[in-house]
């Protein structure tokens, strides 16, 4: 990168040339017309302006008077400030001005000033217990906020999931975990859980072991089915568990209780065997930044489903 210039949008040098090029020929030529304009046409003194030959309108007539003066000084204010202004501020192809001024250097000022203020009253809630800011009224109609702006896309205005695919924040069954730490650990750093595709072989199979999951949740299922499934059950077993209820810490889902992401019947359990599955939850440690984390974890925490404790570690 060559000092004074701008990180280009341009590949090649040529078009930084082309671009400035036009700019620069563009002005000069507006220059040269407009003194062109206001010298060919001085009145001698005593001269009249001469009517032009045509009318409109029936009766709107043309004199060719000089340019008004007011206008004139108008216009070549407007070619200085141009020219001002493309020595200070980018405009020049990739010349980056002498101000060095760029737009994304003045958003990330601008945040970082409103992100200064937002955390000067957010300071308080930061030293504080999650528990604490959870029962704070303002601090919970601020997450809530924040709740719809970042996050209610995905798990629903209601924070119940209603998207197909997104875990319901509001009940006690966690994939990762509802105390404090885990919660704020899930929305700054994000989360992926993945199932591997296909691991039995063929559709049949897959059936038989969903039938083998309905049975371990104590729904309705096909028993023979269910039976067949049973060994087979053997492969998923290390990561759901011997019982089908997952491990919590780890993103395995309890396959027992009427929680799903994916959907609990035979077709879409077979569904989710066959293809596999893989969710992922975005991380927010950056574009948030510890405040607004903290009141979104208490937020979510504070929405039914929070639990005191970290899940044991299995
Ligand atoms: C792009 C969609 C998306 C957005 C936006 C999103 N999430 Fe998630 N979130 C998910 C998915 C998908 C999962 C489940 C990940 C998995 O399957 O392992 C998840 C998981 C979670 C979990 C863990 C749940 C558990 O059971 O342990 C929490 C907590 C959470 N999200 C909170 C939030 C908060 C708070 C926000 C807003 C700052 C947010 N999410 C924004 C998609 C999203
Ligand atoms: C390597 C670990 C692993 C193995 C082995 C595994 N799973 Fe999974 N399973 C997961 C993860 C992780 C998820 C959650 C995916 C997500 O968060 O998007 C999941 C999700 C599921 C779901 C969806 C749950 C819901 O809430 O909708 C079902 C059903 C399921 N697995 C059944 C099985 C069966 C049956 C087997 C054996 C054939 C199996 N899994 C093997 C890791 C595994």
């Amino acid at each position: 990168m060559i000092a004074g210039y701008a990180v280009p949008d341009f590949v090649s040098d040529f078009w930084h040339f082309y671009v400035a090029g036009i700019t620069i020929v563009s002005v000069l030529g507006i220059i040269w017309f407009l003194k062109a304009q206001s010298t060919q046409r001085k009145l001698a003194p005593g001269e009249k302006a001469e009517m032009l030959e045509h009318a409109w309108d029936g009766d709107l007539q043309e004199f060719n008077n000089p340019l008004p003066r007011w206008w004139l000084f108008g216009f070549w204010f407007l070619i200085l400030f141009s020219v001002v202004y493309l020595v200070l501020f980018p405009g020049l192809g990739k010349f980056a001005g002498m101000l060095g001024w760029t737009s994304a250097g003045a958003y990330t000022a601008e945040k970082s000033q409103i992100d200064g203020e937002f955390n000067k009253v957010m300071e308080p809630f930061l030293t504080m217990d999650i528990t604490a800011v959870a029962a704070d009224p303002t601090a919970k109609e601020m997450g809530q906020r924040l709740y719809l702006t970042y996050c209610s896309q995905c798990h629903g205005s209601n924070a119940q999931g209603d998207g197909k695919n997104f875990p319901n924040l509001t009940d006690g069954q966690w994939l990762f975990g509802g105390d404090p730490a885990t919660i704020k650990a899930s929305i700054s750093g994000g989360r992926l859980g993945e199932m591997p595709a296909n691991m039995l072989g063929d559709e049949a199979s897959a059936k038989e072991v969903a039938n083998y999951v309905l049975s371990l949740g104590g729904k309705p299922h096909d028993a023979a089915l269910a039976a067949a499934g049973q060994a087979k059950f053997a492969a998923c077993a290390g990561c759901h568990g011997e019982n089908g209820k997952g491990m919590v810490a780890a993103g395995f889902p309890d396959l027992t209780d009427d929680a799903w992401l994916y959907g609990g019947s035979e077709a879409a359990i077979t569904e989710t065997v066959m293809k596999g599955r893989k969710g992922g939850m975005p991380a927010f440690q950056d574009m948030l930044g510890d405040a607004k984390i903290q009141l979104l974890t208490a937020y979510v925490w504070g929405l039914g489903g929070g639990q005191q404790a970290a899940a044991p570690q299995q």
